[in-house]
């Protein structure tokens, strides 16, 4: 048996906002499995097959069916909630619906966030705030370095700008509000860069693109190839989420601070390296390169040279480790050999053993 976060989960009261997204519904059951009592805040379930149905959450946490972009939903849930921690990962997390819709994309990312903040800010409520945003929210220069959390916020298209808003937004509240040693609200941001694992069913995302035409029997199109990104498993930034949440509760220094959470490895890995990953665990299945439509930049990288130094915090898995947990989550739910919810505990236990391996400081043996 391992102790996880200084067990600072154990019967406390967690609202995940997004609860019922990819990432939300991953935290919802990785806080469900520590011990927390879960309460969730999400508008919708945003696609048709999700992770978090199939796992059976709306069974094991509470879950508020409400609009983060009304104060009025957000203060009514907080001040019954009153959570002792809050994940905010609610959003409008596509950059190609962004162009769609700004308005609801800026609506839901930055007035979201700052009805968060707001309804603390109004409420008597001790509470850590973790504001998940994105790697997006820096003015991506396409330069070969990794941004650090001291480097320009910007973002050309909608979805990044509103990240780079919403990073404005907590620096603002966290400096004008909650920038005392007695207050009751502490807030930090996390930066995570583009994220895989099982479960997720999101449009224009590479991994789903590619399982939804392999489970088909079809050639998958990428429009991308050369692309780069900090590739990561999505157990990898919610450790540094619940990491930065543990921290955050004991040492009131790290109130208002920003960190980047992105792979070990300062390489990013293009497109093509992934999918080539992947097709080693699916049959080898078919590729087809298609024209790129210039929506997304081609290259951005992350230091976590931070998150390393005050969190003591850094990736666990390899690139290949990576695609392997992913791929074969999806390859298990397609041949229906395993019940979801089995599958994904047990992806979080592996992955909290190979952590423990590694000497990762979030785990300890508690015999
Ligand atoms: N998936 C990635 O690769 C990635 C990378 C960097 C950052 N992020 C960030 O992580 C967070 C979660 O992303 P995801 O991939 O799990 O997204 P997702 O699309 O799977 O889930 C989004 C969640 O937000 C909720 N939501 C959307 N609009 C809402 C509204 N108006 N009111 C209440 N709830 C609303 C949805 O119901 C859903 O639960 C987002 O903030 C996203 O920007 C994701």
């Amino acid at each position: 048996m391992y102790a996880l976060f200084n067990d600072i989960y154990k019967n406390k009261k967690v609202l995940v906002t997004g609860s019922t997204g990819f990432k939300g519904s991953w935290l919802s059951l990785w806080l469900h499995t520590l011990g927390a009592k879960v309460y969730g805040f999400s508008i919708d379930i945003p696609t048709k097959l999700s992770h978090y149905k199939e796992i059976g959450l709306e069974n094991k946490i509470e879950n508020f069916e409400k609009d983060i972009r009304s104060l009025k939903d957000v203060q009514e849930v907080i001040n019954k909630v009153k959570p002792d921690f809050i994940f905010h990962l609610a959003a409008q997390p596509l950059v190609r619906q962004s162009f769609k819709d700004p308005v609801e994309t800026i609506e839901t990312n930055v007035i979201g966030t700052m009805n968060i903040l707001e309804a603390l800010r109004k409420s008597n409520n001790t509470c850590c705030a973790i504001i998940i945003t994105s790697d997006k929210c820096y003015d991506n220069i396409e330069w070969v370095w990794g941004y650090k959390e001291t480097d320009t916020l910007g973002g050309k298209d909608p979805y990044s700008a509103s990240k780079g808003c919403a990073e404005l937004v907590v620096k603002t509240y966290a400096n004008s509000f909650f920038n005392n040693p007695e207050s009751k609200v502490k807030v930090g941001s996390a930066r995570a860069g583009n994220v895989i694992g099982g479960g997720d069913w999101a449009q224009d995302r590479i991994v789903v693109d590619c399982i939804k035409a392999w489970a088909e029997d079809k050639a998958v199109e990428i429009r991308n190839m050369e692309a780069t990104r900090p590739w990561q498993h999505v157990l990898e930034p919610l450790s540094g989420y619940l990491l930065l949440g543990e921290l955050l509760h004991e040492n009131p220094l790290l109130n208002g601070e920003a960190f980047n959470f992105g792979p070990k490895d300062i390489q990013s890995y293009s497109v093509r390296a992934l999918v080539n990953e992947m097709r080693k665990h699916w049959k080898n299945r078919e590729v087809k390169p298609v024209k790129n439509d210039g929506k997304e930049a081609k290259l951005l990288k992350l230091c976590c040279d931070k998150a390393a130094n005050i969190l003591n915090w850094q990736s666990t898995l390899t690139f290949e480790e990576t695609a392997k947990l992913t791929t074969d989550w999806y390859k298990k739910f397609y041949s229906k050999t395993e019940d979801p919810f089995k599958l994904s505990k047990e992806q979080i236990d592996e992955y909290i053993r190979i952590a423990f391996s590694r000497n990762q400081k979030w785990v300890k043996d508690n015999d």
